[in-house]
């Protein structure tokens, strides 16, 4: 991992300046890419046939939004899932994670569940894609990653992308990115067992450089927002990994479906903050904040949109300050660091607005900063949260990048 150090630097001192930016996370993706075939030159024995990648994600802002029908605004990082591969005769898939120096293979014919942590991910992909009807080739392939696992950042849902494209690309089946992004959630869901929504597969199938993506997560229609030059966007890894989440989001879900459930509608996404109020009183208390933050975060996505779009990134900060004050006390899924994190952005000179992302209880927050000031913001921050919490940060800058993508080798 020696190129990561390699990219803060740099890409600390070149903020701002798009196309030395550009070129450096090309750099970057060039030296993981290289590294993933060589690597599997040196396990397997031959060269790969193709490479594929699947980025990770932060969500500028509608959080928890998601699994509501609601709306989100995600954006694909410079940091993702790389396999490097190539097709074998044999119904089987043999893997080799780089990083992890574990390796595994499964048949096509028969996918048992084994628990066998990040296996599960690709056998969920191919089960699921089998079930839809996909006729699969097997291959085998070299895995590494540059996604901190359980910082929020969707190691997972681009290791899930990055399995699809691989499946698509030695079984000659076209890429539809939203139908991909299905599989990838089916994987996790019905395989996996984590019941989460549709925005980080969506994201890491559908991402594209210098654009957040607003997506409306019932109908999955979809449009591109073009970010900016007057913002950088800062991942603040809290250095905490959440515990318990699992459980803690099935309990969000739950809250939500039943304040839809009494309120009358088929998700919170049809709820106005009207109605919802007109109803508070006979809601239980903490259903009813946890309606609020829903109806509250689709309001402020949609603002967020549209503040992008207009290059308002005071009003985008303002509303990206606001989702986090509601995450914390009405939905109740952030922690102590994060807010910490936050509290320490907020305060520190060029930031329009900071909070956290994900779905919380550790890992991440981000912030939207100027570029002239954010070199001094990194620094800074990182000193005030060791300060207060004794724990070091991973602060970086990120850019938005292209979604799953597969080439040949
Ligand atoms: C996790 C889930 C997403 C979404 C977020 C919270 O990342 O995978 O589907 O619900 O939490 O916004």
């Amino acid at each position: 991992m020696s190129w990561h150090c390699f990219f803060l630097d740099l890409t600390g001192r070149v903020i701002g300046r798009r196309q030395r930016c550009t070129l450096i996370v090309i750099l970057i993706n060039m030296s993981t890419q290289e590294s993933a075939i060589r690597e599997f030159e040196r396990h397997f024995g031959h060269p790969p046939a193709y490479v594929v990648r699947a980025p990770g994600r932060v969500n500028l802002i509608g959080e928890h939004t998601d699994y509501n029908d609601g709306f989100v605004l995600p954006i694909a990082i410079d940091r993702a899932v790389w396999i490097a591969l190539r097709p074998i005769s044999a119904r089987r898939v043999c893997l080799h994670a780089l990083d992890l120096k574990q390796s595994a293979e499964f048949s096509l014919a028969h996918i048992d569940r084994e628990n066998q942590k990040w296996v599960e991910y690709i056998k969920g992909v191919a089960g699921a894609l089998q079930h839809a009807g996909y006729p699969l080739a097997g291959w085998e392939g070299l895995i590494t990653s540059s996604i901190p696992i359980g910082a929020g950042l969707s190691s997972s849902a681009a290791l899930e992308l990055a399995a699809a494209r691989a499946f698509a690309a030695v079984s000659g089946f076209p890429w539809e990115a939203a139908k991909m992004a299905r599989i990838g959630q089916q994987a996790e869901r019905d395989w996996v067992g984590v019941n989460c929504g549709i925005m980080d597969q969506m994201i890491s199938a559908m991402g594209r450089t210098g654009h957040a993506l607003f997506i409306d997560c019932r109908s999955l229609k979809t449009d591109w927002v073009s970010l900016p030059p007057d913002m950088a966007v800062v991942v603040l890894d809290t250095a905490t990994r959440r515990g318990l989440v699992d459980s803690a989001y099935n309990e969000r879900r739950q809250q939500c479906n039943l304040a839809a459930r009494f309120l009358g509608v088929p998700a919170l996404r049809d709820v106005s903050q009207t109605a919802l109020e007109s109803k508070s009183a006979a809601l239980d208390p903490v259903v009813y904040r946890r309606a609020r933050h829903v109806v509250a975060d689709n309001i402020r996505t949609r603002q967020a949109a549209r503040a992008l779009s207009q290059e308002d990134t005071v009003k985008l900060g303002q509303l990206v300050n606001a989702s986090h004050i509601s995450l914390r006390d009405d939905f109740e899924v952030s922690s102590p660091e994060l807010d910490q994190i936050v509290e320490c952005a907020q305060q520190t000179s060029g930031c329009y607005g900071a909070r956290m992302t994900g779905a919380g209880f550790g890992g991440c927050a981000i912030a939207i900063v100027r570029p002239d000031a954010v070199q001094n913001f990194c620094k800074t921050v990182a000193i005030n949260y060791r300060k207060a919490t004794g724990l070091q940060p991973e602060i970086f800058i990120c850019s938005a990048a292209d979604g799953a993508a597969v080439d040949a080798v």
